[in-house]
This record gives structure tokens, sequence and C-alpha cells, in this order.
């Protein structure tokens, strides 16, 4: 045990979270809070967490369960491919969790920091994570300003997370250092005054806390304008799944025309799209419900316009689109944007 880890696992005993996936060794369950964990802040994640859990409660569960049906446990979470890929993960294991590190990481969608995790947590085996929260920490602590989204970069944080890593006591390390990082050794704000390496820090002796980690590049955001619609049919939407893979991929939508600039209706109704969708039908009326909607994901930015479609007379087939009762939308899985647009507007 080194000072650095001594100190870490010190400060964890008096300031940790006391977390569900905490109490447990259960492989399966860290692997899913895990999976959660990459998508959303604590907080947020633990609705997601005993919801999913608890319909979901081991492999077997899981593995026999529809996609649709995992999907609609998913839903607002985004980054849908990872609940996919827990389902067919699941589905591999024939009910029984690997149990060393390349079982683990062979799982789909298990990377190197989700294998770390699970290893760690579940059967104390001596595997650091390294994930934004260790980046930051040992980045400051050690004053090291090589880039953190470089392959030098990841090689050499992945190296001295191991080597700091405490081999006695894994788990506990890996959760303390994870818990620094999220309440300690904050982005922005981090609690200096009070941090028990006000001595050793390298980057708090040198004043340069506000500027480690470093990263060698920004976001290269890439916008998308979608334009919805609301096309009803007496007690009925038009609603499809999606195909495209993207991170909506089979998750449950109302009609869209997407355009590659944000455009009025006047533009819009030029688009061979959207005389495809709407082929036949004349005199169309939009009542415009959202303009504009900006929604920011980590790597792009959606903008979308909502329209009422009123037509004189009633739509009843739409090609690509099914009907489906106004009463029975919840059993779709759909995105958070979705989901919030229909309770607005229905
Ligand atoms: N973020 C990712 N994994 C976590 C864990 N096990 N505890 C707290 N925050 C986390």
């Amino acid at each position: 045990m080194t000072l650095f880890s001594n100190s870490l696992i010190k400060w964890y005993s008096t300031h940790q979270r006391s977390l569900p996936w905490r109490s447990t060794n259960d492989p399966y369950i860290i692997w899913i809070s895990e999976i959660i964990l990459q998508q959303t802040r604590v907080k947020q994640g633990l609705g997601y967490f005993y919801r999913f859990v608890e319909r979901f409660p081991n492999i077997r569960s899981l593995a026999e369960a529809s996609e649709d049906e995992v999907m609609t446990y998913w839903q607002g979470l985004g980054y849908y491919s990872r609940a996919r890929n827990l389902h067919a993960a699941a589905i591999s294991m024939n009910n029984v969790f690997p149990n060393t590190y390349n079982e683990v990481l062979a799982l789909k969608g298990v990377g190197q920091y989700t294998a770390a995790a699970i290893c760690a947590f579940a059967f104390d085996m001596p595997y650091a994570v390294v994930d934004g929260n260790v980046y930051r920490v040992l980045s400051r602590y050690l004053g090291i300003d090589v880039p953190i989204d470089t392959t030098l970069g990841k090689k050499l944080f992945s190296e001295l997370a191991q080597q700091y890593l405490d081999k006695n006591n894994p788990a506990t390390y890996n959760q303390a250092i994870m818990d620094f990082g999220a309440i300690q050794c904050t982005p922005t704000s981090p609690k200096c005054s009070l941090c028990p390496f006000v001595d050793s820090c390298s980057a708090f002796l040198t004043n340069k806390v506000g500027i480690l980690p470093i990263k060698s590049k920004r976001n290269i955001m890439q916008d998308r304008f979608l334009n919805y619609f609301i096309v009803r049919s007496k007690e009925c939407l038009f609603i499809r799944q999606r195909k495209e893979d993207d991170i909506w991929k089979n998750l449950y939508e109302i009609p869209l025309v997407e355009s590659k600039t944000n455009v009025s209706v006047e533009d819009l109704i030029s688009l061979n799209d959207f005389k495809t969708m709407f082929d036949g039908n004349e005199n169309i009326v939009f009542k415009v419900l959202e303009n504009r909607y900006k929604q920011v994901l980590s790597h792009r930015i959606l903008y979308i316009n909502l329209y009422e479609v009123i037509t004189r007379n009633d739509i009843d087939d739409m090609p690509g689109y099914m009907k489906v009762n106004i009463c029975d939308l919840h059993d779709f899985a759909m995105s958070k944007v979705m989901k919030m647009f229909l309770e607005k507007y229905i």
C-alpha cells in the first residue's frame, strides 16, 4: 500500500456514497450498474438501476426477455446500443457469468473500463479502472500534462492507474478513486482546501489544477435537423421502429423527415422524402408545435421541429408506419425527447 492509496482509502472511509451496487458482489448486478453509469450520473442512474434489476434480477430473466422489452427499461438513457448489447451478452452467457478478465472483456459492449470494474468489484481482482475520474485525479496528483485523449496518454494513464492500484484492496481502491474524483477532485471547483493531498498534489503545488487534465481536441459537433409529424387517425397515431444504425436504432418514433438544414414549412413540402410520406394527401395543414427544439448530445446537436398534421380526410395508411392506439403508446420504447413530445401534445 502506498501513501497515495492509504490516504485515498482513508478519505473514502468517511466520504463514500452508499450505493446499491456496492453492497453486492454479484457480477451480474455490478455489470448492469456499470453499463447504466456509463450513460448517466449516479443520481439519475439509480432509478433506472432499481427498475432494471427488479424486472431482470439475473442473467436468465434478461436473456429470456424480448429486446423490445429490455429497450423500454432503457428509454430516456440514450445510447440504446448499450441496452441491445446487454441483452445480447446475457443471451451469450448461458446463465453463467464469466469469471476471468479476458472472458468478461469479450462480452458484447464491455470494454476495458467495465471489465476492470466488474473484476475488481465482484471478484476483488487487481485490475485498475480508468475512467474520467481516474484521468483527472492522477493527472492532477502527478502533474501530468500528456493529453488524455491520445494513444500515448491512454497508455500512460492505464499504466499509472495499474501502478497506483492497491493490489490488496482493488475493489475498495477503485471505488475510492472514482468517488474522490466525483466528490472532491471535481472537474470545476475542486475542494482543494479540504483535500488530503494538499501537501503532495503536484497540480495544486504548481497552480495547474484548473488546466489538468489536458485534452488535445474538442468534440467535433455535427448537427442534425429532424422534422417530426404528429399524424392522428381517429384514436390512433402513426409510428414506426427506427432501423437506421444510429443512437435511436430500434426505438419507435412518429413520422420523420430529416433535412440537411433547418427548413421552413414551405421548403419542407418540396422535399422528396416529404412528398413520399404524404403522397396523395393534398391540402395538408401544419400546426407548428415545436420550432428548433434543441437537444445537445455528447457529439452532436439535434434541432427538432414538431408539427401536427391536419388533413381534411382521415389518413388511414402511411407507408412504413403502423397505426397504434394512443392508449397503447407506452408499450413502445422511445427516446426521451419523443416521449416528452407525446406526453406534452397527445
Ligand atoms: N460510476 C461508474 N461506476 C461507478 C461506481 N461503481 N460507483 C460510483 N460511480 C460510478
